[in-house]
This record gives structure tokens, C-alpha cells and sequence, in this order.
């Protein structure tokens, strides 16, 4: 069963899908079931979470996210894809996408608690804000 929110990346051809509602069924793409994306902490060495895992830092008018605490880079090859926030009772999501050379930073104005944030990166994959 999916659940709401979350991630499923389709190993044949690349689709990613979030799920805006959960159903009983399986994903299944290209013939086969989806993978959950899961984020990843603990494979990772030091240097990689750094750049990584999103920051998620407040503002006077809002908060913003960025990608991480040692920027990652914006190559054509290696990017990240997307920063998504999820409001902690998970009713409001904002979602920013990125080509290669942009700087990964989600901006978000509101009066707001703080968000979790998670961030894509096409080549390490899933990261969540700790
Ligand atoms: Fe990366």
C-alpha cells in the first residue's frame, strides 16, 4: 500500500511519482512494481551528506531550504533535481524543480513552523532535512 507523500522511482525508465493519496494497490510502472524512495543518512560518508542533506533555515518572512551545508554542485551531469517542504501536519507542500547551474535554495514566505525538507539529486538520490 503507498502512502500519502511518498516516493516511488521507477527503475526501467526513470519516473518518479508521489503519491497525493494512498490506495491499497501497488505502483507499477514499465511492467513492473515502482521502488519506495527512501532518504538516505547512514550509507553515506560525511562529505556526502554535507552536501546533501537540505538546510532548512528561518527567515523573518518565511524559511528557506538549502542544498546542504557544503553546496552541491549544479553540473550538467550531476544536479539537483527538486527541494520539496512539508508542512509538519503534512497539509500544504511546496515543491521547487532546478536545471543544472541554478543555485538549489527553495524560498517559502509564511508564518509558519518549520518544515521538513527533502531535496533529489539525479545521481545520489533522496535526502531528507534532519
Ligand atoms: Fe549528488
Amino acid at each position: 500500500m503507498a502512502e500519502k507523500l511518498e516516493l516511488y522511482r521507477c527503475a526501467i525508465c526513470g519516473n518518479i511519482v508521489e503519491v497525493v493519496l494512498s490506495g491499497e494497490g501497488e505502483l507499477v510502472c514499465c511492467g513492473e512494481v515502482m521502488e519506495k524512495l527512501v532518504p538516505k543518512i547512514d550509507e553515506l560518508d560525511s562529505a556526502l551528506k554535507e552536501k546533501h542533506i537540505p538546510v532548512v533555515n528561518r527567515l523573518d518572512d518565511g524559511i528557506e531550504v538549502i542544498v546542504g551545508s557544503n553546496l552541491h554542485p549544479m553540473e550538467e551531469n550531476h544536479y539537483i533535481q527538486f527541494i520539496e517542504i512539508t508542512s509538519p501536519d503534512r497539509k500544504n507542500i511546496t515543491r521547487k524543480y532546478f536545471e543544472p547551474h541554478e543555485i538549489p535554495i527553495l524560498e517559502y514566505k509564511c508564518k509558519c513552523p518549520t518544515p521538513t525538507a527533502i531535496e533529489y539529486c539525479n545521481i545520489h538520490g533522496l535526502f531528507k532535512s534532519i
